[in-house]
């Protein structure tokens, strides 16, 4: 079998996960302005799609694992690394990144953009504590 690590398709699968993952949100927030147009059957359609894209997007994980590929920035095999990426992801690009999107967002005279990056550059913070806290008892369980 190939190696999916030396195969375009690695590149694939992961820009399809990205793309399975905006299609959710997409039609997560058009499930919103359905109930804000008051069209409860087109909002259900639309939640019924998000979720399959979520399950999608799940499948793509899958897929990576199973077929050993080398992305740890986006999934990885064991809970330990998958948590020990998670807590560099949200202390370097949510937090750290977020701080410094926040300030270019002031500098541009967009204070509610900069608020809304510092609370979540805030967020990254305390859910790097919680999965710090998860890490260390995964280690410390016989
Ligand atoms: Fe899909």
């Amino acid at each position: 079998m190939t190696d999916i690590n030396a195969s375009r398709t690695l590149e694939h699968l992961k820009q399809a996960y990205t793309r399975e993952i905006q299609a959710n949100m997409r039609y997560q927030f058009a499930a919103r302005l359905a109930d804000a147009a008051a069209r409860p059957d087109i909002a259900h359609v639309l939640r019924a799609a998000a979720d399959e894209e979520r399950g999608h997007a799940l499948g793509f994980l899958d897929l990576l694992v199973e077929h050993g590929a080398r992305a740890p920035e986006i999934v990885s095999e064991s809970l330990a690394e998958n948590l020990t990426a998670s807590i560099e992801t949200e202390l370097h690009e949510f937090s750290a990144l977020y701080t410094r999107y926040a300030e270019v967002a002031a500098q541009e005279d967009l204070p509610e953009i900069a608020r809304w990056f510092l609370a979540l550059a805030e967020a990254g913070q305390t859910h790097a504590r919680w999965l710090q806290q998860c890490l260390d008892g995964l280690e410390r369980k016989p």
